[in-house]
């Protein structure tokens, strides 16, 4: 069954305690707001993760994820964070090729293709974005963008792998610059991801895998773009920094 997702990225936002209290207030607020076929994940810095897991414990419709790891197991990387250690304070996802990675550190299809791997063997779920620049979407590139973000970044995947994976749709251009793109826009590209999943891996996968829109998608907009027939829900950054306005973008989907 395809999984309805909204997922909260907050970047290098919210202390220890503004995050503790973002995070309660959430949590209380989704109880009954989530079915059986959605999920609410927060991805808060990696400090607040520990606490976090702790604090939402009854709450099983909420789940945490980290906003990156390393791509090797273990060993001399002063300051960086293991896909196991992420895992071992009973996290489950993991965000992948943001495009803040991407462009402020340089990480590229092939790092990422090896994050992937790394963080599947450690048995979390990467959340993995991909998006074309506004330069690319003037130059009528974005879709050989994507699919070369795919084809790199996943597609050497086993089919049960691949399964595990939620992509994200994120136009770099509509990041953080309240620019969305419009409801046929995403839709038209979250389909064309579908097709490709499709002749990659089989069309039972692709009907299988969630697909997120990203980019300014706030409670105004998240009803028409969550309508859309291969949008399955949201990566949200400014937006989740908001109890009210994230559990409002939630409660789009029992309104749809
Ligand atoms: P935004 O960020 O909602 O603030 O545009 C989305 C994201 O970067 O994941």
């Amino acid at each position: 069954m395809r999984k309805k997702i909204v997922a909260g990225n907050w970047k290098m936002n919210m202390d220890y305690t503004l995050g503790m209290a973002l995070f309660s207030e959430v949590v209380n607020m989704v109880h009954d707001e989530v079915r059986g076929d959605q999920e609410v994940v927060v991805c808060p810095p990696f400090i607040h993760l520990h606490s976090l897991v702790q604090l939402k414990k009854s709450n099983l419709k909420v789940s945490l994820g980290a906003q990156n790891c390393h791509h090797q197991d273990s060993g001399a990387f002063t300051g960086e964070v293991a896909a196991s250690m992420i895992k071992s304070v009973g996290v489950e996802y993991v965000i992948l090729g943001h495009s803040e990675r991407r462009q402020y550190f340089a990480e590229t299809d092939e790092l990422l293709s090896e994050k992937v791997k790394t963080a599947l063997r450690n048995d979390l779920k990467p959340i993995f974005c991909i998006g074309e620049t506004l330069e690319e979407r003037n130059d009528g590139n974005h879709f050989s963008v994507i699919k070369s973000q795919l084809e790199k970044g996943l597609f050497s995947l086993s089919d049960v792998d691949f399964q595990k994976v939620v992509l994200a749709y994120e136009p770099v251009w509509a990041i953080g610059t309240g620019l969305t793109a419009s409801p046929e826009q995403a839709q038209e590209v979250h389909a064309f991801i579908r097709r490709e999943v499709s002749a990659k891996y089989s069309p039972e996968l692709a009907d299988e895998i969630s697909i997120l829109y990203g980019g300014s998608c706030n409670p105004k907009n998240a009803a028409q773009l969550f309508a859309q027939n291969d949008i399955d829900g949201g990566l949200i950054g400014g937006a989740s920094l908001k109890s009210r306005d994230f559990v409002e973008i939630i409660k789009t989907f029992n309104r749809g």
